[in-house]
Parts: C-alpha cells; sequence; structure tokens
C-alpha cells in the first residue's frame, strides 16, 4: 500500500483563546492576600455577610426533593413542564401565561434560552439580524453569532449621563428592518443597571409594532430591580403589543440557583396553530442542543412555587435581597455626584464612570477587583467595606459631575 501523506492535525488549526476578562479578575482577586480587598467583579448576588447564600425556600424544597424523590428517570426535552407553567405565571402574568398564541419550555438557566431562541430564530429565518444595545452582557453576541444570525448593535448607554441614551435606541432601531430581532433587558440592565422608563417602553412597543421587528426580551433579574411584577411589566407590555415575541428567562439569579441552571423559553407566535409548530421546533431544537435540561434546580423552583408558604417565604428573601441592593445603591448615590445615577438606576450592576487605567490603579493600590469596562456588582459592597470603596474612588471621579 503507498503510504497515504499525512493529513493535517485535526486541532492543529485551533488558536489560544481570551481567557474571560470577568474570570480573569476573580482569579486575580484570589490570589491577592491583602486582608483589605474589595471584589466587585463576579456577577453575583451576595449578603451582608459576602456570602451568596442558597436561599432558605430553596434549602427546604431541596430536603423535600431529597425525602420524596423516588425516580431520576428521563423527562422530556420540555424538561420539567409544571415548573414552566408556575414560573410563568410569575414571568407573564395573567392572561398571557394562559395565552394560547405562548408557548414555552424548560431551558438550562437563560443563557440556554437565548441560545434556543436564536436557534429557533435561524431555522424559522436564516440568515435573520438581530439588535442589541451597547454596553450588553458580554455573552449576548456570542451567542447569536454562534447559531448563525448577524448582530448589529445600537446606541443605549450615556456613560456621562449615567442614564439610557434613548434618543441613540430610537435612531439605531430606526434602521432595523421588519422581521428583525431587537434584544431588550427585561429589567435590570447587565453592565449599566439603566433600566427603560414606564413610558420608554412604552415608546419602544410602538416602535417595534410599527416596525414589525420581533422583541427578544432577555429576563434575567425578575425581582432583583423594582418588584416582580414591576420588572415584569415592560416585557408584558411588549407581549401585548406585538403578535411575535419571545422571552428568555433566568431563575438562576432570583431563586439563587446559578450552577444549577434554571431557566425557560417563551415564545408568542401569530395563533394557537402555529404556537404547535412552534414547540415541536423547540423540543427538536432541544434534542440536538442539550437533549433535556437538567432537573434539580427546577424541581426545587416548582417545588416552591407549589407551597404558598415556601412562595412566601422565597418572595420574602428575595424582597430582602433588593432592598439591600437599593440601600447600596442609594449610599453610593449620596458619596458623590459622579455616582448619584446608581442611585437611580437597578439591579446589581453600575458602570462606573472611569477608565481602564482607573480600574487598574484600584486594583494595584486599593485592591480593589473589577473588570476594565468599570462595571460593579452592587452586591458587593458591605457596610464594613462602601467607605473603603468610595474613599478609593473619588479621586478617578470627575468633580464637575
Ligand atoms: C443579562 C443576562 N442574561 C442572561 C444571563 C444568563 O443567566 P444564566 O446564568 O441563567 O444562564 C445573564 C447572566 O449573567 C445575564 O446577565
Amino acid at each position: 500500500m503507498p503510504d497515504r501523506p499525512a493529513a493535517p492535525a485535526l486541532f492543529g488549526s485551533l488558536e489560544r483563546q481570551q481567557p474571560d476578562a470577568l474570570l480573569a479578575v476573580i482569579a486575580m482577586h484570589r490570589a491577592d492576600p491583602r486582608p483589605d480587598k474589595i471584589d466587585v467583579g463576579v456577577g453575583v448576588y451576595r449578603d451582608v455577610a459576602g456570602a451568596t447564600p442558597v436561599m432558605r425556600a430553596v434549602k427546604a424544597a431541596e430536603a423535600r426533593l431529597l425525602a420524596s424523590q423516588s425516580s431520576k428517570g428521563y423527562l422530556g426535552a420540555e424538561g420539567d413542564q409544571a415548573f414552566t407553567d408556575l414560573i410563568a405565571d410569575i414571568a407573564l402574568g395573567e392572561p398571557l401565561a394562559r395565552d394560547g398564541r405562548i408557548t414555552g419550555i424548560q431551558t438550562p438557566g437563560g443563557t440556554g434560552a437565548l441560545r434556543l431562541a436564536a436557534e429557533l430564530v435561524a431555522m424559522s429565518r436564516p440568515g435573520s439580524t438581530i439588535w442589541m444595545g451597547n454596553p450588553t452582557w458580554p455573552n449576548h453576541g456570542p451567542i447569536f453569532r454562534a447559531a448563525g444570525l448577524a448582530v448589529r448593535e445600537h446606541a443605549y448607554f450615556d456613560r456621562a449621563l449615567g442614564d439610557i441614551d434613548f434618543d441613540g435606541v430610537l435612531d439605531g432601531l430606526a434602521a432595523a428592518s421588519a422581521g428583525d430581532i431587537v434584544l431588550l433587558h427585561g429589567c435590570c440592565h447587565n453592565p449599566t443597571g439603566a433600566a427603560f422608563s414606564a413610558a420608554q417602553w412604552r415608546a419602544l412597543a410602538d416602535l417595534v409594532a410599527a416596525r414589525r421587528l420581533v422583541p427578544l426580551i432577555d429576563l434575567a433579574y425578575q425581582g432583583l430591580g423594582d418588584g416582580l411584577v414591576e420588572d415584569a411589566a415592560g416585557a408584558r407590555k411588549m407581549l401585548a403589543a406585538v403578535p411575535e415575541a419571545l422571552v428568555a428567562y433566568s431563575c438562576d439569579k432570583n431563586f439563587g440557583l446559578y450552577r444549577e441552571r434554571v431557566g425557560a423559553l417563551w415564545v408568542q407566535s401569530a395563533g394557537a396553530a402555529t404556537s404547535l409548530a412552534v414547540r415541536d421546533t423547540l423540543l427538536t431544537l432541544a434534542r440536538s442542543l442539550w437533549s433535556m435540561p437538567p432537573d434539580h434546580g427546577a424541581a426545587a423552583v416548582r417545588t416552591i412555587l407549589e407551597d404558598p408558604a415556601l412562595a412566601a417565604d422565597w418572595r420574602a428573601e428575595l424582597a430582602g435581597m433588593r432592598d439591600r441592593i437599593g440601600a447600596v445603591r442609594a449610599r453610593l448615590g449620596a458619596a458623590h455626584p459622579a455616582l448619584s445615577p446608581i442611585a437611580r438606576q437597578q439591579g446589581l450592576f453600575a458602570l462606573l464612570p472611569i477608565d481602564p487605567a482607573s480600574v487598574m490603579d484600584l486594583r494595584e493600590r486599593h485592591a480593589i477587583y473589577l473588570p476594565a469596562s468599570g462595571r460593579v456588582n452592587v452586591a458587593g459592597l458591605r457596610d464594613e467595606t462602601i467607605e473603603t470603596f468610595v474613599t478609593a474612588l473619588v479621586p478617578y471621579l470627575s468633580p464637575m459631575a
């Protein structure tokens, strides 16, 4: 047999990738021996003691599951449908949760919901364009591009004002074509904290409906902004205004279930008959993406929502988390004029009005850790550290703000 030429190594074409900027910050913080170091980088809720606890209702639900679960047999590609229907009541409310034009399935976290949404769009209309504000959660672009969508950006945030550049949003979306997808953060914008007002949601719903765009609402922090109902109001308004829409939902923050990967995707289509085809397609796509979503976290959420006492305790603890975030925001906002927008914003995140060189300086001189973007997780601050943080930060802020 003549020798065949050796095939080039399969993986030889791969290149090193940039490490995730946030993970790099977390690792540097961990390695820093200074005792008074502060981590405002990592994107999870922290309590007054700096811990990310398992919520009381989740612990109780997990104990019940441990005692009562008699099988780990497979569910279907839809996951735990009772979970999805119960969380629909909270996310979508009546009457949308019972609307025959809307179908939903469980997904592995909000990330899975976004990826499934992207795949559904790509299958429905290959080469579709999705618009997103700048800045947005850094994983948004890669998720949509991975599914073959074209990503276009519009303005979102005026860093000098610390507020939404709403004219920029409207101008940007004026370039969108009928059928394009528009990604909107339902509440608690990551990374800016700047959420649309009720009037802005109304204007956006009018624009999206008039231009026949398709909204994809990323609702990853419901209840951590102004309240469970308040945080979903924009999404509900949008769904009521248009025939077709998608809602990608995460329970990973509002139930503190991060690594359990709990989410859902709902799709609203023009009618009940189309909805059946949408559902079939979601299940087919899920089958090839992850076969079925992980069960444990969704089962815990279902157990909580099926029990009025556990559900009330979850709501109470969530309200406490929201209040703590609000209290830190109020203190930061009062500390310096340049930080005052933080008190008007919501959720875990804010973009500090400082440049990457200042971020580096804060890290080296003061052991304060955040990514170069200037994004901080306000829940990373505690009563004992907030003063130190502000004192270190003030020299880098513009006094004229
Ligand atoms: C805006 C936004 N959407 C979606 C997600 C995804 O959340 P999950 O951990 O449930 O995948 C995140 C997580 O940080 C987020 O910030």
